[in-house]
């Protein structure tokens, strides 16, 4: 039997029309150098190298009792916070991005021209346009690569992982470099004690090719609840609030939080992906080796795994030495789990995260590196 599929190229390749003998759920794609790429429904991404990047400046605890009404047991004891890195003055989420970003590709041995796309994951951009991805192109020298930002907050790191897989899983990509970067200290208010004890500045980023072997990114779960906007957000400098005296006067270009609101969404949620993801793959708590959470609250990481049964032993804590870096977080919290040597090749890896929007994640692999 022939099946008639058509297939639309990305990357600017031709649509082509391709006869495949009895095998639905089948596509050929013509990938940029030309070759012809059969792949099936099950092709799938997996993380060929981990970047990690934070910038050497550290505000300690004590360093906020001295800014705020608060202190280091308050903090800690809350948050499980000890201290987070920040940038100096002039460096953005762009130069934090190209940082991890390099460290991936020497890892890998590869040159910045040999990737397909750049997907950066940020809620602080450099600047509203052009594109932090374009940004970081140019400062990594990747020619002819193409790519996008992709704003989800907290879980931008694993929808934009997602993204980066589908490419992969149809064809039309071989290597997508996936990169979550904040500069959350450009965006606190210092004076509030309730939003800025909580967030650092850092960035990691992976690289994803195909998968031989069926390793790597297994399956999702990912929702939006825009209905929490109002619990997390900057209201200004966008086009409903653009910048003016006021929306500075204001404070309007700041974190803005209703705390035990975000609380209370993301320690329901997070279990309730996690939960969803491991009965739709046939995986218990138990067979989980490595739970990477994103990194907002040490409460509700420990709330989550209390829930889904996740074993002590395979949670990932690192949030005592960066804070909330927001995309950053979760590849900051890979390579934390690979230092400790509690990430080898082959663990059956949960990632989950939730952060403003709402944007709720879960990610199912296996680890490939
Ligand atoms: C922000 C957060 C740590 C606050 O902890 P909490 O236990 O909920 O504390 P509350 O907001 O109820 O505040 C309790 C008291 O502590 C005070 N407080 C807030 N920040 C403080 C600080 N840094 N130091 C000392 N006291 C503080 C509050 O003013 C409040 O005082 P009051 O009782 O006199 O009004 C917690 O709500 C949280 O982590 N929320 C989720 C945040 C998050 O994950 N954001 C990112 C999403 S990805």
């Amino acid at each position: 039997m022939m099946t008639k599929v058509t297939v639309q190229g990305s990357h600017g390749h031709r649509r082509r029309k391709v006869d495949i003998p009895g095998q639905v759920g089948t596509i050929t794609f013509q990938n940029p150098s030309g070759e012809l790429i059969r792949v099936s429904e099950r092709l799938r991404a997996k993380i060929t190298a981990l970047g990690t990047y934070v910038p050497p400046r550290v505000l300690t605890n004590k360093d906020f009792e001295k800014m705020v009404e608060t202190t280091d047991e308050w903090i800690l004891t809350r948050t499980g916070i000890r201290e987070r890195h920040v940038v100096d003055k002039g460096v953005a989420t762009s130069d934090l991005a190209t940082e991890a970003a390099k460290c991936a590709l020497a890892q890998r041995g590869i040159d910045p021209k040999d990737l397909d796309a750049i997907i950066v994951a940020t809620v602080t951009p450099d600047m509203l346009f052009p594109s932090t991805a374009c940004l970081v192109q140019h400062k990594l020298g990747a020619q002819g690569v193409w790519g996008f930002d992709l704003s989800a907050a907290c879980s931008a790191f694993v929808y934009a992982l997602q993204a980066g897989a589908q490419f992969i899983a149809s064809g039309a990509h071989k290597k997508v470099m996936v990169i979550g970067s904040d500069t959350m200290s450009s965006i606190l208010d210092y004076t509030d004690r309730a939003t800025c004890i909580l967030f650092g500045d850092g960035a990691g980023a992976v690289l994803l090719e195909p998968s031989e072997d069926g390793m790597g990114i297994i399956d999702f779960q990912h929702e939006i609840d825009g209905s929490g906007a109002c619990s997390l957000y900057m209201p200004g400098g966008g086009s409903l609030n653009p910048s003016s005296h006021e929306t500075v006067d204001k404070k309007m270009h700041f974190v803005h939080q209703d705390g035990q609101a975000v609380f209370k969404y993301a320690v329901r949620k997070m279990g309730e992906v996690c939960e969803k993801l491991l009965a739709r793959n046939g995986v218990t708590a138990a067979d989980i080796d490595c739970f990477i959470p994103h990194q907002a609250n040490q409460r509700i990481i420990k709330a989550t795994a209390d829930r889904v049964g996740l074993k002590p032993e395979s949670i990932i804590i690192n949030i005592d030495r960066y804070g909330n870096t927001t995309a950053g977080t979760i590849p900051l919290a890979m390579q934390t789990a690979r230092e400790e040597g509690r990430l080898k090749k082959g663990d059956l890896v949960l990632l989950a995260s939730v952060g403003a929007g709402f944007t709720v994640g879960a990610t199912l692999l296996r680890w490939t590196i």
